[in-house]
Parts: structure tokens; sequence; C-alpha cells
């Protein structure tokens, strides 16, 4: 059974006339990550907030269709209750800083005094949430003396620290430096290993192809191409649809065209070639 479905999800936002999100069906198996990529304003977020249960609950509008978490309904959940198994993070690092914490580890536990989690194994937690995320030299510092890529972090920190089964990332790297990014990649990795189940946002198609099992292109408020991470990104259909294929994949198509295989990532390309002598 797949951990998170979207059947039939068809979404108008309130005074609007036209639907941003149509017909868009979709089951995520638990322990996968799904990268998502697609052109602007075309509904990544909405659906982002459709999956967290944040539409219909506090966006109104008319919502049809339904999401089910385990098979149940998410509407018979309450948010914060949602926010527990379905963590979410937002574009933007500075405004998923509570703002209430004068340090780092206070900041990754307010969620979970939020939850009423005890108070020992609060504290056991940020310990290992603090040593995952490389923050010990800034566990004492304020959060808003951090850079962006060290406030993402402890942003990503504190939804972990919830033990979601399943994490939204809405383009958590957009606004990050390429080391950071990788920071971020690599703890999406460690997040998989330890069982998640990942829904990322990314325009970084060259880091998806390395670390997604499947994407999904969003184009004008429909799903529009879903599958494996090999057949996607190397189909040139993403184009038209807004996404973009990693670099070094759209080279070989031009200069080889999509015969055999066609690699995503540089290594690959090399052994193709290798091979090919
Ligand atoms: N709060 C809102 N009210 C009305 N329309 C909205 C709202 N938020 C987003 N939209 C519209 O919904 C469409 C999809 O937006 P969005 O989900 O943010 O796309 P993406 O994340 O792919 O850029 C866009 O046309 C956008 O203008
Ligand atoms: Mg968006």
């Amino acid at each position: 059974m797949s951990i998170l479905s979207l059947k039939n999800i068809q979404y108008t936002y309130p005074l609007e006339t036209e639907p941003v999100i149509k017909n868009v069906s979709l089951d995520l198996e638990a322990g996968k990550v799904y990268g998502v990529i697609g052109g602007n304003e075309s509904g990544k977020t909405t659906l982002c907030n459709i999956m967290r249960g944040f539409i219909p609950e506090l966006y109104k509008g008319t919502l049809s269709g339904d999401v089910l978490f385990n098979g149940k309904s998410i509407s018979e959940y309450n948010i914060g209750e949602l926010a527990a198994h379905i963590g979410y993070s937002f574009q933007n690092p500075f405004t998923q800083i509570s703002g209430v914490k004068e340090t780092v580890s206070e900041e990754i536990a307010y969620g979970m005094e939020n939850l009423g989690v005890p108070r020992e194994k609060m504290i056991q937690r940020v310990d290992e949430l603090i040593q995952l995320f490389q923050l010990d030299d800034l566990k004492d510092k304020n959060p808003f003396e951090l850079s962006g890529g060290q406030k993402q972090r402890v942003a990503l920190a504190s939804i972990v620290a919830l033990d979601p089964e399943i994490i939204i990332l809405d383009e958590p790297t957009s606004q990050l430096d390429p080391k950071s990014t990788e920071d971020i990649f690599k703890i999406v990795k460690h997040l998989k290993k330890a069982g998640k189940t990942i829904f990322l946002v990314e325009h970084k198609v060259d880091l998806l192809a390395e670390y997604c099992d499947e994407i999904l292109v969003m184009s004008a408020g429909e799903l529009v191409m879903k599958g494996k991470t090999t057949e996607i990104l190397t189909d040139e259909k993403v184009v038209q649809y807004g996404g973009q294929l990693p670099q070094v994949t759209l080279y070989f198509l031009q200069a080889f065209g999509n015969q055999g295989k066609v690699p995503l990532t540089v290594a690959e390309a090399f052994s193709l070639l290798k091979g090919s002598e």
C-alpha cells in the first residue's frame, strides 16, 4: 500500500474560477525519494499544501478528490496531528525560524515542546540532530545570526525532530550556494536511509538525477509525467513541459540522439563513452 495517495485532486483558490490543480492522481511509496519539477506557477507549491492538509483547511477554496495517508483520508486528522506525520519545509528558510527561541538547540526542540515530548527524550533527540545536521559549532547561536544555508539546516532539523514519515521539501536549496545545496542533498540521502519518504520540489536536476528514485513533472496544474528517474530525465518532453534535463544528458542527446543508454550524471557519461571506445 502506498503511504500517501492523491485521488483525482482538483483545486480552485478562493475567488478564482479556474482550477490550478487538475485531476492529479498519485501514489507515493514509503521510503522513496520523489523529485518534482515543472515550470513556474505550474502548481507545485499548491500540491504540497494539499498533501499536508493546509489546503483546504487554511486556504479554503474548492477541493475535490481525496488525499489518503496510510489509507485514511487526511481530512480525518487535525492539522497539528498531521504535521507530526507529514513534515514540510518552505522555500525560504527565513520564514520558518520560529522567532521565539534564542538558540539553535531550543529552536530544534520547539516543535517537540509543542507536541509534549518528555524533556529527557527531547534533549537526547536534539543532541542526535545536532550531530546529524553538523550544527555543533552553531548550537548556542541565535537562529537569526545564521547564514541562509545554516538556517535551512536548522529548519530541516526542526522538522526531522518530529520524526515524520513523509518529508515535503519545497525548493529547499533555492537560496543556497552549491556547498550548502550539497549539504541538503546529503541530508536527503540520510533521511532516505532512515526510511523516510521524501517529496522534493527542486530545479537542480543534476542533483535530482543523482538522488531521486522517481521524477514527477507538473505543467499547468497537471501531473504530466511520472516515472523512474532514468526514464524521465532522459526524455526531451520534460523540456517542452517547462522542466530541465541534466546538462550532461542534454549534451549526450544532442550529440548521439536517444539510442541505447543515455547518461544522467558525468560519471555515467564517462563510463558509457569509455565502453564504446
Ligand atoms: N493564494 C493564492 N490565491 C490565488 N492563486 C494562487 C495562490 N497561490 C498560488 N496561486 C496561483 O496558483 C498557480 C500555481 O501556483 P504555485 O502552486 O505557487 O506554483 P509553483 O509552486 O509551481 O510555482 C499560479 O497560477 C498561482 O498564481
Ligand atoms: Mg512554488
